[in-house]
């Protein structure tokens, strides 16, 4: 038994590749990596087949996390049966997925902050137009994310 999870932003080359790359660790770490497919992708399509912003690979490069094989996909149909889990930065775009779920769709969508109930925020703000110290603080909430989605997992995989 396996469990898939896609996080989600906007433009799929900060937030959800940082996201990928600290769950994928963690993951690893927990020795679970052969059971947990994990992705990203983005609502937008400004940057499709781009590597992450240079900004947010230097930040996670600062925290021993590789983002720069990671290329920038579209969320589309499938991926509400392919993944079990779409986890959006945000509320605007948590609201882009519900409205294209298809009907019948398995995935649970949710915040990916809501697997970090003691995190003083509840979205991880867009840092795209700001400076270094959103990088940073986009990674310290995803590896609190990322700690409460690995048990939450941890509990679901026999
Ligand atoms: P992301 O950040 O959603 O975390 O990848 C953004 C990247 C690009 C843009 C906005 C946010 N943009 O407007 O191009």
């Amino acid at each position: 038994m396996s469990v898939g999870v896609l996080f989600v932003c906007l433009g799929n080359i900060c937030r959800s590749p940082t996201a990928e790359a600290v769950f994928r660790r963690q993951v690893a770490d927990a020795g679970l990596a052969a059971r947990v497919r994990i992705d990203s992708a983005g609502t937008g399509a400004w940057h499709l087949g781009k590597a992450p912003d240079a900004r947010a690979q230097a930040a996670a490069r600062q925290r021993g996390y590789d983002l720069s094989a990671l290329r920038a996909r579209r969320v589309h149909a499938g991926d509400f049966s392919d993944f079990d889990y779409l986890l959006a930065m945000d509320r605007e775009n948590l609201a882009v997925l519900q409205r294209m779920q298809p009907a019948g769709g398995r995935a649970r969508l949710a915040l990916a902050l809501d697997f970090a109930p003691a995190a003083a925020l509840r979205e991880v703000p867009d840092p795209y137009y700001g400076g270094p110290e959103g990088f940073a603080q986009v990674l310290e909430l995803l590896e609190a994310a990322g700690a409460g989605l690995l048990e939450e997992l941890r509990g679901r995989l026999p």
